[in-house]
């Protein structure tokens, strides 16, 4: 074994590493040290600053329990999130994107007919995304599921807002025989990501927008087609260009169309304006092998 100088340090905790059987495992810890090492050195890190990061991951990781995850909005608001999105799903021009699932995604969400409100007697002003669920050359997809999930009118997710025994804005719709939906919600609104922990301590320290802009999450699931989890977002919204998590995409912004009062697609009838949100979700067919 090498004894360490000023010059050798990185190289013999690389050699020292390089001892692992997973190759995988070894080729991540091998550029783990290199990077990490790159970084202490490039910013000269003192040992006062060293301690303060020790205590801010401590502190970050006594925030995180079964409802609460401090380290996936570290991860979001470096960009990782995204980033680790983009390097695994490489889907074809004209495929809907995929973005962030965020954390406000619960499973087994109540099954909606198609039209239907998804959560009676939520608060908000009235909306329906109408369109289709297609493949690449435009063929209607049926039976897809769509999961969808997002804030009610007053800007609250479900895990966000006290006192209720119901499933909150989250519900799953199914595609029909010609790949068309209906989705009945309300207009999702901009909100702020979690700044009560260590991520609101960081953010504080800069001039970046906390804010989210509008948008209503989807989960897309179909046999023998890649899924995909995206959200779509509100054109104009004040935020759209500095969403704090970095998850917008051109191909997500969709114009939420409001509408004067009268009957809509799903037969309600609005004696209030509503909004009118149109898109077509289109899916990339597995290779047979992997759809099997
Ligand atoms: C969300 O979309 O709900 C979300 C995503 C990342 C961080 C915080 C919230
Ligand atoms: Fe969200």
């Amino acid at each position: 074994m090498s004894y360490v100088t000023d010059g050798n340090l990185t190289e013999v905790v690389m050699e020292r590493w390089q001892d692992i059987p997973d190759p995988r495992l070894r080729e991540v810890m091998q550029s783990l040290i290199k990077h990490l090492h790159g970084f202490v050195r490039d910013v000269e890190l003192t040992q006062p600053e060293w301690f303060a990061a020790i205590q801010w991951l401590t502190r970050t990781g006594q925030l995180c329990d079964e409802k609460r995850q401090e380290f996936i909005l570290t991860s979001d608001v470096l960009g990782v999130s995204m980033l680790v999105d983009s390097i695994n799903h490489h889907l074809p021009p004209g495929a809907t994107p995929s973005t962030v699932e965020g954390p406000f995604h619960v499973h087994d969400a109540p099954e909606i007919a198609n039209g239907e409100m998804v959560t009676k007697d939520a608060p908000g002003v009235p909306c329906l995304v109408v369109g289709k669920v297609q493949t690449l050359d435009g063929k209607p997809i049926p039976g897809a599921m769509l999961d969808m999930w997002q804030t009610d009118g007053e800007g609250l997710y479900e895990a966000q807002r006290e006192g209720i025994d119901i499933p909150w804005m989250r519900g799953i719709y199914h595609s029909q025989q010609d790949g068309s939906f209906i989705v009945r919600t309300v207009v999702p609104l901009a909100y702020t990501i979690p700044m009560d922990g260590t991520i609101g301590e960081l953010m504080n320290k800069t001039n970046m927008s906390h804010m989210r802009p509008a948008h209503i999450h989807f989960a897309i699931l179909a046999n023998g087609f890649h899924p995909v989890t995206t959200h779509l977002f509100e054109k104009g919204d004040e935020w759209i260009a500095k969403d704090a998590v970095y998850g917008v995409k051109e191909e997500l912004i969709v114009e939420f169309k409001k509408q004067p009062p009268g009957k809509a697609p799903n037969g309600e009838v609005f004696n209030e304006p509503w909004y009118l949100v149109e898109y077509d979700f289109v899916l990339d067919r597995m290779a047979k092998a992997a759809a099997a």
